[in-house]
């Protein structure tokens, strides 16, 4: 596996690759790599191609009181992870890599990131989708892979693509999860060993909601407020949002029906969490994907 750490040697890298005739599929990352970044990698591996990953832990998505300094940075480990998956090549860049002069230019979701992470997280869409554009004019892969389990981020990147006319098909992996439910994530390390096992109520929340849809429930709101009830019983007291919305365009859906996502986060210890569930609602209930 090759390891980059400038623009200018990957995209080298990437140019010879293209002219024997290889497309590339990519996973970009931040990192503390875990089951749900393997299966986005086993997804890109599908799609055939030089495979790419990269990991740089953003600071434009992360506000000032979040953990950019604390958030792990286990490179070696990483690094060796991704030559097991199969990865070709490995992007590491530095900030000033990324960002070389201060960011005057960004990509901005509009009312797709007015709604849940983002009305928590002010600035953090607009720096995931600036990184994430920047990656794709770096690596110019042909597909790239993001995870369901960051629903909302998922949906903005495939719109970005979309209307910046972006030459890349977005494809969706499903949240990989802990034996109990819990989705991975780096943040989870975190966890004391009580955080740990009521985290898992956040997942056991979202089904409590599915159930209510599956007995027939169809306000949103009589849904959502049960189950933060339902996480408050779980001994999870920091939720910070419970949501149901049309999993297209993240508008309100009320009545509930059709596409739609269950999303919830909350702080668990000092620890904030995020999962969803994406439902096809009709006259029964079925559990799908976001796209
Ligand atoms: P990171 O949190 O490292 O996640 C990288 C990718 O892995 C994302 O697409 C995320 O949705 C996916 N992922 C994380 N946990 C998962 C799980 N349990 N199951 C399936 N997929 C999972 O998301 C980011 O980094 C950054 O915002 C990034 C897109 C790299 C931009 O900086």
């Amino acid at each position: 596996m090759k390891s980059f750490q400038t623009i200018s040697e990957l995209r080298t890298y990437l140019a010879a690759g293209r002219k024997r005739g290889s497309k590339v599929s990519f996973v970009p990352t931040m990192g503390a790599l875990h089951a749900g970044h393997k299966a986005c990698i086993d997804i890109a591996r599908r799609e055939g191609g030089i495979l790419v990953s990269s990991i740089f832990v953003n600071p434009t998505q992360f506000g000032p009181a979040e953990d950019f300094d604390a958030y792990p940075r286990p490179v070696e480990e990483d690094t060796a992870g991704l030559l097991q998956w199969g990865c070709d090549a490995v992007f590491l860049p530095s900030v000033r890599e990324m960002y070389e002069r201060e960011q005057r230019v960004w990509v901005e979701a509009g009312c797709l990131a007015d709604v849940l992470c983002g009305k928590h997280r002010a600035g953090h869409f607009r720096g995931v989708a600036t990184v994430v554009a920047k990656l794709f004019h770096i690596v110019e892969p042909h597909v790239a892979v993001f995870g369901q389990k960051d629903a909302q981020q998922a949906i903005i990147i495939r719109e970005m693509a979309r209307q910046l006319n972006m030459p890349v098909a977005i494809l969706l992996c499903p949240t990989v999860r802990e034996p109990d439910g819990l989705a991975v994530s780096s943040r989870n390390r975190y966890l004391s060993k009580e955080d740990r096992a009521a985290a898992a109520g956040l997942y056991a929340g979202l089904r409590h909601g599915k159930a209510l849809l599956e007995s027939g429930e169809r306000e949103a709101r009589a849904i959502t407020e049960s189950v933060r009830r339902y996480l408050t019983g779980a001994g999870i007291l920091g939720t910070e949002y419970v949501e149901l919305l049309n999993a297209e365009d993240l508008s309100p859906t009320d009545p509930v029906a059709g596409r739609v996502l269950l999303a919830a986060a909350a702080r668990i210890g000092s620890t904030r969490l995020i999962d969803n569930i994406v439902l096809e609602v009709r006259d029964g209930v079925r559990e799908t994907m976001l796209f």
